[in-house]
């Protein structure tokens, strides 16, 4: 399924309605260049899950655990990795023991990450527009 949302609004809540069909132990992809959406995408839906605090990129740490509604969310960047040895793995993996969990840049994780319930492409259009593909989920959305 592919949107196009005019506004990061707009794309907050199109990640809002992903995140309804999403339980714990998922983990959903969320790839793009530079500035395409991708911690805007993340950030709405972890609104939708209840986390109330900021919600911004963990470029500088591996990633953010928040306690959503009902259910823990993990937000995680790999930019800086390039591949995933098996020690940085058991840094990674308690974010996904137990939670809804979002990779930007997963390519890096590729094979060793868990299989995702969803993968998210995000796409510059015009400005201010972004092309989101959403492929796994509920085609619904
Ligand atoms: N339709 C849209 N959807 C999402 N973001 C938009 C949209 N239109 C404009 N923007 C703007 O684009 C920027 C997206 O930034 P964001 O941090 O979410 O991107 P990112 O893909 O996570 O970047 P990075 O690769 O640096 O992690 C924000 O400033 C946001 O306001
Ligand atoms: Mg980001």
């Amino acid at each position: 399924m592919e949107s196009e949302t005019s506004s990061p609004e707009e794309t907050e809540a199109l990640a809002g309605r992903l995140a309804a069909t999403l339980r714990a132990g998922d983990v959903v992809t969320v790839s793009g260049e530079l500035g395409s959406g991708k911690t805007t995408f993340v950030r709405g839906a972890c609104r939708a899950l209840g986390v109330s605090g900021a919600v911004t990129s963990p470029t500088y740490t591996i990633g953010h655990r928040y306690h959503g509604d009902g259910v823990d969310v993990a937000h995680l960047d790999l930019y800086r990795f390039q591949g995933v040895s098996a020690a940085e793995w058991g840094d990674l993996e308690p974010y996904f023991d137990e939670t809804i969990a979002f990779v930007e840049w997963p390519e890096a994780g590729e094979g060793v990450l868990p299989a995702p319930r969803a993968v998210v492409r995000l796409r510059h259009a015009d400005e201010g527009r972004r092309l989101i593909s959403i492929h796994g989920a509920d085609t619904r959305l």
